[in-house]
């Protein structure tokens, strides 16, 4: 299983569970590097390992494969106060790397986004300061990792690094942020984030090419949520949602996340714009109370199954990965 580049990206709004499957699979293919994509501290990625619950903004969610070298690639934006704050409470000094080109959000840049109704109004952001980020990278005045004084030992050319693994037969997992249908290009614009989400970005964010690419594993929550503001098919009241369990808060904001049932239409478009050649499914659990940490095929209902298979039959795409719970094993994996 060796020199593989596997990309991890959400099919639907976020909060899918990336970081749980990035985390699953930096335990079980034997990774080289595990390598962070996507857009910036705006992401709340959650890790539970070995018990313990790490909720990350910055750092890749496979750093619980202690071997794992990690990296942020050119493309992501890292605030220095959150990143540090998270490489001392993983333990991963001397292991983490950000892009010479990583750019840095500042005060500023958080103020900016505060200011805008536009932003925390309309669009509902996280308030991060990511977009505003981008804003000045695309007017060429955003300070990069390696201007940042405080920053300058920890970066170094991820692209180089990763395209070198792969080179010698070693296996990256790179990690998305948000989801598909926030893309800026494909999602539901406005209500979108500030940049492209897909899988054909997040290569591109740590600058490695398209034929590396050996699977795209696109995260399917057994249902949908969203948050911030924009469409949501066959939306739930709280209520309703609470009733079935599908209540969820935010990582970053703590809002409640708003909730439907799985959307299939979507699903399938997520699997074109991303070209997934792998589907996880995430929170069976929740849907399927019997599967709660299930770690065998055996274990999954016929009413389980029912779902998996119309899932592949609607989209195209073969179930990889049914999610049991939050914990990083509690996983089936279907060959
Ligand atoms: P974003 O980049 O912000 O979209 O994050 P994400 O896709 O990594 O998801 P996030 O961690 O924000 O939300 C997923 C939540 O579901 C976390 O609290 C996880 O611990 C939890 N989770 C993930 N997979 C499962 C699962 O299969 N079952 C249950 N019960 N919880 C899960
Ligand atoms: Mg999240």
């Amino acid at each position: 299983m060796n020199g593989q580049l596997i990309v991890i990206v959400g099919g639907f709004y976020g909060d899918e569970g990336k970081g749980k499957i990035a985390s699953f699979l930096a335990h079980n293919r034997n990774v080289e590097a595990v390598a962070r994509a996507g857009v910036g501290t705006n992401a709340g990625h959650t890790v539970v390992h070995d018990g313990i619950t790490y909720r990350l903004r910055s750092l890749p969610s496979g750093f619980t494969a202690a071997d794992a070298k990690l990296y942020i690639g050119a493309g992501v934006y890292i605030n220095e106060e959150i990143l540090l704050d998270e490489i001392e409470r993983t333990g991963t000094a001397g292991r983490l790397f950000l892009d010479h080109h990583t750019g840095v959000i500042t005060e500023d840049h958080i103020r900016r986004e505060t200011e805008s109704t536009h932003l925390t109004q309309t669009v509902g952001t996280t308030k991060s300061g990511s977009g505003a980020a981008g804003v000045d990278r695309v007017l060429r005045i955003l300070t990069v990792a390696k201007d940042y004084t405080t920053l300058k030992g920890l970066t170094g050319n991820v692209s180089d690094a990763i395209n070198d693994i792969l080179d010698n037969d070693g296996t990256v997992i790179v990690e998305g942020s948000q989801a598909t249908f926030l893309s800026v290009y494909h999602g539901s614009y406005p209500y979108t984030t500030s940049k492209d989400v897909g899988a054909a970005a997040a290569v591109s964010d740590i600058g490695v090419g398209p034929t590396r690419v050996t699977d795209v594993v696109v995260v399917f929550k057994a249902f949908v949520t969203r948050v911030g503001e924009g469409y949501l098919k066959d939306e739930l009241s709280f209520e309703e949602a609470k009733e079935r369990g599908w209540d969820e808060y935010g990582t970053v904001t703590g809002r409640p996340r708003r909730a439907a049932p799985f959307d299939y239409e979507l699903a399938r478009k997520a699997c074109r714009l991303n070209g997934a050649t792998q589907l996880a499914l995430t929170k069976m659990d929740i849907v399927f109370p019997e599967l709660e940490g299930a770690v065998h095929i055996d274990q999954i209902s016929e009413r389980a199954w029912d779902f998996i298979k119309k899932v592949e039959q609607e989209t195209g795409v073969k179930v990889v990965f049914v999610s049991t719970g939050p914990g990083s094993t509690e996983l089936i994996e279907l060959s």
